[in-house]
């Protein structure tokens, strides 16, 4: 589908007035299209070998990487799950309580921010945030340095991969290389778009139509990933398990008060995208997630409260959480429902990505 030039037209007038205004509005799309898998950016400064992505592998398996040696990335991305968790809050370290839902990190390569809120715009930055978490993995990242580099193997792969120690940078951007290999498989809906008519059924066609029209799913779920990088206050409902557990609250609090957030002693919900820019119409926003492989990663939301994709559509339609300004009810029929499922489920995700698992130092 290519769009006219007139609907670019509105669509540019429509997110320069959103600027100028501050108003967060859906507007007539910005690519409002979708694409089939693209290579994945690797950036300049830290190049793919063969010998890096095979550090990084054993670092994301490696257990020394949380303060209490029980975790390693893989604990809440299981290659099994679609390297998330499986659960609607994801696991956290011992005594304390996550907050969010393990996202996976199948095309996370691909993201302009990353974390629900965008606290992140690389892997590289990103993977030091879990192992310094207070209630993730908990680790000192002095510690780690030096205790990476007493083991001979790793020592010697350092000085083969970067041409010297091990620091934290280089830890993290090992993992970062391995991360640019979890790249979605090609898709039902790759091959569609590609102008393969039978890689969808009929019921996924009609699922499609839906997903481009009355149900203006692309208006955020759109090219290649089926996201666009923005955030969105749709008005989630809370997960009730987070409300009243002290615990829960103790890791709010300590994110906003990290984040400067000064009424950070009266969080009792999760601010989203308003902790990092302070900025009243990202209050409760997240990012918009890439729908692939979303027929493995229930549950679903930056808080797991969606146990279903029939619950997820069920909140569009809906027209989000009350009194959302983004979202408007939709008054799909059960068939349309029905369809649009069958191609969230049948469409978007191809064949497993298969790690082999490494042998650990
Ligand atoms: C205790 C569970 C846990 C562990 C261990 C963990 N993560 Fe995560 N991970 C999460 C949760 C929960 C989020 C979402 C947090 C948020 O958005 O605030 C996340 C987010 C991410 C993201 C962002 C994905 C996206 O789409 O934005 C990446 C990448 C990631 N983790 C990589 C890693 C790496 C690498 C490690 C190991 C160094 C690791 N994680 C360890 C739970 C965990
Ligand atoms: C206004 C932008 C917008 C529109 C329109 C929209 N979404 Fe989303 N979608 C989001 C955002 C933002 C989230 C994440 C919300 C959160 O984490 O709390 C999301 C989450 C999801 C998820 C959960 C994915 C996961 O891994 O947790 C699914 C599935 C989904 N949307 C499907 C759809 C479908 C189907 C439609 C059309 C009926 C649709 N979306 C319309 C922005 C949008």
């Amino acid at each position: 589908m290519t769009m006219s030039s007139w609907s670019k037209t509105v669509a540019v007038l429509c997110s320069t007035l959103a600027v100028l205004f501050g108003l967060a509005p859906v507007c007539p799309s910005h690519a409002a299209e979708l694409a089939p898998l693209q290579a994945v950016p690797i950036p300049a400064n830290n190049p793919q070998t063969p010998a890096k992505i095979e550090l990084g592998k054993k670092l994301f398996f490696d257990r020394r990487l949380s303060g209490d040696g029980t975790m390693n990335c893989a604990t809440c991305h299981n290659p099994e799950l679609a390297f998330t968790d499986g659960l609607d809050i994801s696991l956290s370290y011992p005594t304390t309580k996550n907050w969010r839902n393990s996202p996976t990190l199948i095309d996370a390569a691909f993201r302009k921010y990353l974390f629900y809120d965008g606290r992140a715009k690389t892997l590289e930055e990103q993977a030091l945030f879990p192992m310094m978490s207070a209630f993730e993995m908990n680790k000192n990242l002095d510690y780690l340095e030096e205790q990476v580099q007493l083991v001979p193997e790793y020592r010697a792969e350092f000085r083969k991969v970067f041409g010297g120690e091990v620091t934290r940078e280089r830890i993290a951007m090992a993992i970062a290389a391995f991360e640019r290999t979890l790249i979605s498989k090609v898709t039902p809906l790759d091959r569609f778009l590609k102008g393969d008519e039978s890689a969808l059924s009929e019921d996924a066609k009609k699922g499609l139509v839906v997903f481009k029209g009355k149900g203006k799913c692309i208006e955020c779920h759109d090219g290649a990933d089926l996201a666009d990088d923005r955030f969105y206050a749709l008005n989630v409902p809370e997960n009730p398990k987070l409300l009243d557990d002290p615990r829960v609250t103790t890791t709010m609090r300590f994110v906003a008060k990290v984040y400067h957030y000064d009424g950070y002693r009266n969080v009792r919900e999760d601010p989203g995208r308003y902790l990092i820019t302070k900025d009243a119409k990202d209050w409760k926003a997240f990012r918009t997630p890439s729908l692939r492989y979303v027929s493995k990663t229930a549950p679903y939301m930056h808080n797991g409260v969606f146990g279903t994709l029939d619950e997820v559509i069920e909140f569009f339609d809906r027209g989000g959480g009350p009194g959302s300004k983004v979202l408007k009810p939709l008054g799909l029929t059960p068939e349309e429902k029905r369809s649009l499922k069958v191609f969230l489920n049948e469409a978007l995700t191809g064949e497993d990505i298969v790690v082999k698992m490494p042998e650990v130092p």
